[in-house]
């Protein structure tokens, strides 16, 4: 592989191998909101990588060029996928970083696994990047490697950017391993959060537990970054809320063919009068639960009629060997068997459940389809699938639910807004949502639109690009507790 003058390095690659039971393979799209959000960006930058996981344990993959993107794979290994990737990537970090909504855990020997996939990683993109690069780290599963790649490759230029929330400071100092954590970020030149409080709590710790002087005016978006004295060198640190390729989102659900195709959907959902949808990875951060409970008390108070209303819920597979995920996986298709059956009728179910990827013009046809769309996560860094319910929303009154603990909310504040942990709260917000007129409906739909048509992923990534690759702000007062 030749060597790249700018660097995505992210734990999966965008495809994922398939194994397939003849013992042939073949690519797939990745799940995931990071490579909905980078793709567009790589496929536009020349002479650019990415560097990441094929997906399976154990793939001995070359190095490829798919959709005009050069991909370099890091391999890892069955036991490394234990205990790097399902175990203290997403069963320690995921659940620490939001909120403990299932309690993390910490082991020894997860932590020591993350170290070692963290240097290779390192040490493969230090052999990948030309001279003076520009290496752009993304998330949680590899926080280290910034200090990593800078140890070896002092001349590269290297930016992190945080897709999950990051945590209160009372919730991360549980973790054992925090200090290093810290200063395995701190060696980028910038860190980039989805929100200035993430930003504002990792100023905090960079003054607490690793003791460098810090900045102590607030980090603005995109704008006002806060900043690490860390010896000779400055680290920025910044919010840069992530969006999604908004135009052409908006351009597909325009076209004839997909109107179409979400008008067959609507027939063959019985035609009911109203679709509710819901769209995400299998997760216990998402609030499917809290939806469908929320569903399911409106059809027992009568508040909604079942013979009326369909929810949809598309469900990508997620993690599917984490403890957690199996948990929540049984009690939400226990729900969702429990309310077709109350509720629903021979060949007409309330809840349509579907445990598996949807094609992203079929997923824009639904998107067009829907009347109300359910986004109840009780935690999330951003949530994508709110921004592309938006983008695809041309001149309609589609109404949007949005929890407020979403990254979303903060842009999206013409949603109908809702607390996840009250549920009263979210019946409520989805019957405003089913009652509000045609007209205010469309104007808030119409506000939120500007916003994400306005703030699109290309400016998401030439904003931290920009401030990556221009040199410290002068000024600052730096302090240390
Ligand atoms: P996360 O990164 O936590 O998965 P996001 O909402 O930010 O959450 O991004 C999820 C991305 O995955 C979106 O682009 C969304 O369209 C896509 N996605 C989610 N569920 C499905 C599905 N069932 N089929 C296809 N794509 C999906
Ligand atoms: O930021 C959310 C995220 O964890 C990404 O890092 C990741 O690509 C995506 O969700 C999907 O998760 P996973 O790679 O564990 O399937």
């Amino acid at each position: 592989m030749t060597e790249s003058d700018f660097i995505v390095v992210a734990n999966r690659l965008p495809i994922d191998l398939e194994r397939l039971p003849d013992g042939s393979s073949r690519w797939k799209r990745s799940p995931g909101g990071l490579v909905t959000a980078l793709e567009p960006v790589l496929r536009e930058s020349r002479s650019s990588a990415w560097i990441g996981w094929p997906g399976v344990p154990d793939a001995d993959v070359e190095p490829l060029i798919e959709d005009d993107i050069a991909m370099q794979p890091v391999p890892l290994s069955g036991q490394e996928v234990t205990d790097y990737y399902e175990g203290f990537s997403n069963a320690t970090l995921w659940p620490l970083y939001h909120d403990v909504i299932v309690a993390p855990e910490y082991h020894r020997r997860w932590w020591a696994a993350y170290v070692t996939v963290n240097r290779r990683f390192a040490d493969v993109t230090a052999k990948a990047a030309a001279p003076g690069a520009t290496v752009w780290v993304q998330d949680y599963q590899l926080q280290l490697v910034p200090k990593m790649l800078r140890m070896l490759r002092p001349d590269l230029t290297i930016g992190f950017f945080l897709h999950i929330p990051f945590p209160p400071v009372e919730l991360f100092l549980q973790l054992p391993w925090r200090t290093e954590i810290v200063e395995g970020l701190l060696g980028a030149d910038l860190i980039g959060f989805q929100l200035p409080g993430g930003a504002q709590n990792f100023l905090y710790l960079a003054r607490r537990l690793a003791g460098h002087q810090t900045s102590r005016g607030s980090v603005g978006l995109r704008s006002r970054l806060g900043e690490v004295q860390v010896g000779f060198r400055k680290v920025r640190v910044g919010a840069f809320p992530i969006s999604i390729e908004s135009s052409r989102i908006d351009e597909i659900s325009k076209r004839r063919e997909v109107r179409e195709q979400a008008r067959e959907l609507r027939t063959e959902l019985g035609n009911p009068r109203t679709i509710l949808l819901g769209v995400d990875r299998l997760d216990y951060t998402k609030g499917i639960d809290v939806r469908l409970a929320a569903i399911e008390e409106l059809l027992a108070d009568g508040d909604l009629d079942p013979g009326e209303i369909v929810l949809v819920q598309l469900a990508t597979p997620s993690r599917e060997r984490v403890d957690s995920y199996v948990r929540m996986r049984a009690s939400i298709e226990s729900r969702v068997g429990r309310i077709n059956g109350e509720y629903g009728r021979v060949g007409r179910p309330v809840v349509h459940y579907h445990h598996r990827p949807v094609a992203r013009n079929e997923l824009i046809a639904f998107f067009v389809a829907a009347d109300v769309m359910l986004v109840t996560p009780l935690r999330d860094g951003m949530n994508l699938v709110a921004k592309e319910y938006v983008a695809c929303q041309g001149d309609r009154g589609g109404r949007l639910v949005l929890s407020e603990f979403t990254g979303a909310a903060h842009e999206l504040r013409q949603a109908y807004l809702c607390n996840p942990y009250d549920l009263d709260g979210v019946k409520h917000a989805i019957l405003s949502a089913l009652t509000d007129s045609p007209e205010d409906a469309r104007r808030r739909m119409r506000a939120m639109r500007r916003q994400v048509l306005s703030f699109d992923v290309s400016r998401w990534a030439a904003s931290f690009l920009r401030a990556l690759t221009v040199g410290p702000e002068a000024g600052h007062t730096l302090v240390r507790d």
